[in-house]
C-alpha cells in the first residue's frame, strides 16, 4: 500500500505517537565566541531506498556521496536558509519549501520555539545530484536536524530526530516514508516495519557486502515515479515478493549471500519503473554478468544499484553497468561503497 500522509497528520504523529516524552525543556549552554560564529556542521550519507524488493520499507546507507548542513546561531530571530551550494539554482530558500528547512522547523516547533525567538541560519551543501535516487532530499533533512540538535545541545538521540527528518523529506517526495531517512540518519541496513509509527529496525550487515550505485544522467522526480505505480498488487506477485523480503532479511542475519542474491528480485515496482531508465535491463544484465548478487533501481531511480559479495565484484559490476549505460547513449557516474554503519555525523 502506498502511504500518503498530509503534513498535519505528520505533525500529529510527531506530537502524539512518535515521541511520548514529557514536555521538552532545554537550556542553551554557553559556547565560546568562536564556535558561536562558526556553527555546527553535519554530514548525512546517501542511501539506497527500497533495496529493490522492499518498497518504502528497506533502505541502506552508503559511505559517499552525502550532503552537509551547517547550522549557526544568528542575532536575527527565526530560521533562515542563507546559502545553498551544489544545486544549480534548483532548491528553494523558503524554509517551508525546503526539505532541510522543514525538518529543522519541525524540530524547533517540537522544542517550543513557536515564537521564533531563536535566530538560526542554515547553509546547505548538496554533494550529490538531485532527483538521482540516492536519497538526496533525505540526506539534507537528516543533516539539518542533526546540526540544529547539536547546535542547541538538545541531547536528543538520533532515533528521536527521525520523525522531524521524515517530515522534511516528505516535502520532496510527497509521502511520509523512512527508507532513505532512517539509514541516512542511523546508518546500516534498516527495515521500516511501519512508516506511520516509525517502527524501524537495524539488520545485520553480512561481512564483505558491497554496493555499486550507478547514477545515469537522467532525471526522475520521486513524486512522479510514485504517481505511476499501480495501487493493486496481484496475489501471486505479493506472495513471491513477501517471500523475497523475508529471504533477504534472513540472508542478512545469517550472512548468507546466496540467499540474499536469490531474494533480490523485485517483480512489483521494478517492472513499473524500468521504462523510466533508458537501458535499465541491459544495465541489470551487465551487473549480473559481473557476478553481482542482485541489481535493481535505487529508490525511485534513475540510479541503479547492485549488491555484491565483495568489493572486486562490485567494482567489475560498476564498470559493466557504466558501459551498458554508455551503449544506450547515457553518461553515468559510479559510486562504490560498503554499507555505512554510522549514518549521519557531526563533522
Ligand atoms: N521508497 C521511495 C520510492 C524511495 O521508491 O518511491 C524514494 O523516496
Amino acid at each position: 500500500m502506498v502511504c500518503i500522509m498530509r503534513i498535519d497528520n505528520v505533525a500529529n504523529i510527531i506530537f502524539s505517537a512518535q515521541i511520548q516524552a514529557p514536555p521538552f525543556t532545554f537550556a542553551l549552554l554557553p559556547r565560546s565566541k568562536a564556535s558561536f560564529n562558526l556553527g555546527i556542521k553535519a554530514f548525512a550519507p546517501a542511501s539506497i531506498g527500497n533495496i529493490g524488493i522492499g518498497f518504502d520499507i528497506l533502505g541502506m546507507a552508503i559511505e559517499q556521496p552525502g550532503d552537509e548542513v551547517i547550522a549557526r546561531k544568528s542575532k536575527t530571530p527565526g530560521l533562515r536558509i542563507t546559502k545553498i551550494t551544489g544545486h544549480q539554482g534548483k532548491l528553494p530558500y523558503e524554509v517551508e519549501k525546503n526539505t532541510a528547512g522543514v525538518a529543522a522547523l519541525r524540530l524547533l516547533e517540537y522544542i517550543g520555539e513557536t515564537e521564533k525567538n531563536l535566530g538560526i541560519e542554515l547553509e546547505i551543501h548538496k554533494k550529490m545530484p538531485l532527483g538521482s535516487g540516492l536519497g538526496s532530499s533525505a540526506a539534507s533533512a537528516v543533516a539539518a536536524v542533526l546540526a540544529v540538535s547539536e547546535l542547541l545541545r538538545l541531547g536528543m538521540s538520533k532515533r528521536e530526530l527521525l520523525p522531524f527528518a521524515c517530515a522534511g523529506e516528505q516535502v520532496a517526495s510527497g509521502s511520509f516514508h523512512a527508507d532513505n531517512v532512517a539509514p541516512s540518519l542511523l546508518g546500516g541496513i534498516m527495515l521500516i516495519r511501519d512508516n506511520e509509527t516509525l517502527d524501524v529496525h537495524r539488520l545485520h550487515v553480512p561481512r564483505g557486502l558491497y554496493a555499486t550505485v550507478v547514477y545515469p544522467h537522467l532525471k526522475i522526480l520521486t513524486r512522479e515515479a510514485r504517481a505511476i505505480l499501480k495501487k493493486e498488487v496481484p496475489l501471486d506477485a505479493y506472495v513471491r515478493q513477501s517471500a523475497n523480503i523475508a529471504g533477504f532479511i534472513v540472508g542478512c542475519f545469517n550472512g548468507d549471500t546466496g540467499l540474499i542474491g536469490r531474494s533480490l528480485r523485485d517483480e512489483i515496482i521494478e517492472p513499473q519503473r524500468a521504462g523510466l531508465i533508458t537501458g535499465f535491463y541491459d544495465v541489470q544484465e551487465a551487473a549480473m554478468a559481473a557476478g553481482a548478487l542482485g541489481c535493481s533501481i535505487s529508490g525511485a531511480g534513475p540510479s541503479v544499484f547492485a549488491l555484491s559479495a565483495n568489493s572486486l565484484i562490485a567494482e567489475q559490476a560498476g564498470q559493466n553497468m557504466q558501459r551498458a549505460f554508455a551503449k544506450n547513449g547515457v553518461e553515468s557516474q559510479v559510486f562504490l561503497s560498503p554499507v555505512n554503519q554510522e549514518g549521519a555525523v557531526i563533522c
